[in-house]
């Protein structure tokens, strides 16, 4: 089994990172031919970068949009955000400072994590039009962050795994040597769903969450009078004249 979930920690790992390279690549040459910032818009590249850093990080569109979703989305991507960031330890030999640090608040995350699956995945079964347009897809992404989440929990309070073995494993990795990885059913659902997740990342609709810095609607800059916008295949008029005023 350790041998398996080194196979397949490798290969998903591969995976995902030539996944989403090929897809970051394709959106970056992906042309905006139209200015559609969602106005009001910042008009400057510094206000653009802010604007941006308030939507990553707060959520605020979906804020003003829907304050339900946005209460058990922003809920489950923070609470992802400190789990991930307590999870960091298994992969050093010696945690950073701040890894120690955050590792409580890592272990409460995990319940806002499932608090917000759950009213997430509530609002698709229960609100009729988000129903009819939930795709199979929509489900599995919220099951299987269910499950990854439940697996964690049941290690966290249930069956204590061996943190010291499993952070031996996997550094053993990144050298290329094969530890014993201590296994119990929980840990082997965690890690499965955990490889599933890596591999389809690419594929589905979890890019939203690179993809976010690609949206023209919220990377561009109101400035149509300031600056010529055109895509790579417009030249300019005859004369050579490239649109600004002169
Ligand atoms: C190779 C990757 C991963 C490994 C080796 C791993 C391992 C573990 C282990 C050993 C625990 C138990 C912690 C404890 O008892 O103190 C745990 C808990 C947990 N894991 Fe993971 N995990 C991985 C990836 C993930 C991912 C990608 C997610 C979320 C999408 C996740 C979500 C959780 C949650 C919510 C918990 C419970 C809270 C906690 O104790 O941190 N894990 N994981």
């Amino acid at each position: 089994m350790s041998l398996f979930f080194a196979i397949t920690f490798g290969s998903a790992v591969l995976i995902l990172a030539t996944g989403l390279a090929y897809k970051m690549r394709q959106y970056w040459k992906t042309e905006a031919p139209l200015l559609i910032p969602t106005t009001p818009a910042p008009i400057t590249g510094g206000g653009v970068i802010l604007r941006m850093a308030r939507e990553v990080i707060l959520f605020e569109s979906l804020f003003k949009s829907n304050k339900w979703i946005w209460l058990f989305g922003w809920m489950f991507h923070i609470s992802l955000f400190l789990v991930l960031a307590r999870h960091i330890r298994y992969f050093q030999e010696q945690p950073w400072f701040w890894v120690t640090l955050i590792q409580p608040l890592g272990k409460y995350a995990a319940y806002t994590m499932m608090l917000g699956l759950a009213g997430l995945l509530l609002r698709r079964i229960v609100v009729d039009r988000v129903r009819y347009i939930s795709s199979p897809s929509d489900y599995l992404m919220l099951v299987m962050l269910l499950l990854i989440g439940f697996s964690g929990l049941m290690m966290q309070l249930l069956v204590r795994p061996d943190i010291i073995a499993i952070q031996g494993y996997f550094t053993g990795l990144f050298n290329f040597e094969l530890f014993n990885l201590p296994l119990s059913t929980p840990m082997v659902i965690h890690l499965v769903m955990v490889a599933v997740l890596l591999i389809i990342f690419p594929f589905s609709k979890l890019l939203h969450a690179p993809g976010v810095f690609f949206s023209p609607t919220r990377n561009q800059a109101d400035n149509p009078r300031e600056k010529r916008h055109a895509p790579s295949w417009v030249s300019g008029p005859p004369g050579g004249h490239n649109g600004s005023e002169s």
